[in-house]
């Protein structure tokens, strides 16, 4: 495996991939690699002739008052499951390589972007369109693949590669789980034990959300009433948001036909946790 932080040393790599007619793959992370990310490594594999997975942790898609700075970072151990993992590149670039001295372009994004996380995240969908808009352009990456557990960053980077005509198939993964039942994600280290059990209030309130809906239930205020009261027994929560929304426009539902993405945004302590489960797409 190579290891690049140069953006011009990256691309130098990679014009005999092009040459030679070569399938690329790119996985973007922000590494401290779970197997959510090994997962959607391991798809890239089985897929393409050579996978690149990308680790730089966003600046631009975090909040004033976010997680960037304590955000977790391992690089070696990350560079180490990649290798055992068959990447055959590792991009990290620097700060100053993505973005800079008068950096001044950005992608953005209307409707799609205006609920659940885009909501309570101003400016974070830029952040993200922008950062991979970059990645797509350096790597020239013929598929890229993510987790459904950010279901509005999959649909909403669907939507973008649709719209600006990027020539990038976007591959969804589903969401990898610990035993019992919490979506895995890098912000999990981030809990202390009793929090770590809170946390399982989320899947408990999209089981109930999944039961009422495979029993005929059409109306999403009921679902959301029940999954916000189950949320409520956990005293160290505190929802953000708990909807029920078209999963390709990321829209409100009152009343559910087909389709549903059932999505919760929910604070454990400090922590900002999301999860989600689809019903009625393929
Ligand atoms: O999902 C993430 O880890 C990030 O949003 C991504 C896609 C790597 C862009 O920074």
């Amino acid at each position: 495996m190579k290891i690049f932080k140069d953006i011009k040393e990256l691309q130098k790599e990679l014009v005999p991939y092009e040459k030679q007619g070569l399938s690329v793959a790119l996985v973007p992370t922000m590494g401290y690699l779970h197997e959510g990310h090994l997962s959607l490594i391991k798809a890239a594999r089985s897929e393409n002739d050579k996978v690149i997975v990308s680790i730089f942790v966003n600046p631009m898609q975090f909040g004033a008052n976010e997680d960037l700075d304590k955000y977790p970072r391992d690089l070696k151990r990350d560079s180490k499951l990649c290798e055992e993992n068959g990447v055959d590149i590792l991009f990290c670039p620097t700060v100053e390589q993505m973005y800079p001295q008068n950096f001044s372009s950005y992608v953005d994004m209307d409707n799609i972007t205006n609920n659940l996380c885009g909501a309570s995240r101003q400016g974070h969908f830029r952040g993200v369109c922008t950062v991979l808009t970059k990645l797509f352009n350096i790597t020239k990456a013929n598929k890229a693949y993510f987790g459904q557990k950010d279901a509005q960053q999959c649909a909403v980077v669907k939507q973008m590669v649709r719209d600006l005509n990027i020539n990038i198939d976007i591959i969804i993964c589903p969401i990898v789980r610990e035993d019992d039942n919490l979506a895995k994600s890098s912000r999990n280290v981030y809990l202390n034990d009793d929090e770590r059990k809170a946390a399982l209030c989320l899947s408990k309130a999209l089981f109930i959300a999944k039961t009422m809906l495979d029993n005929g239930e059409k109306y999403s205020q009921k679902i959301k009433d029940a999954m916000i009261k189950e949320i409520q027994k956990e005293k160290l929560a505190r929802i953000d948001y708990v909807s029920l929304v078209n999963p390709h426009t990321m829209q409100d539902l009152d009343e559910i036909k087909d389709e549903v993405l059932v999505a919760l945004a929910v604070f454990i302590g400090k922590t900002r946790l999301i999860d989600n489960f689809l019903k009625g797409c393929i």
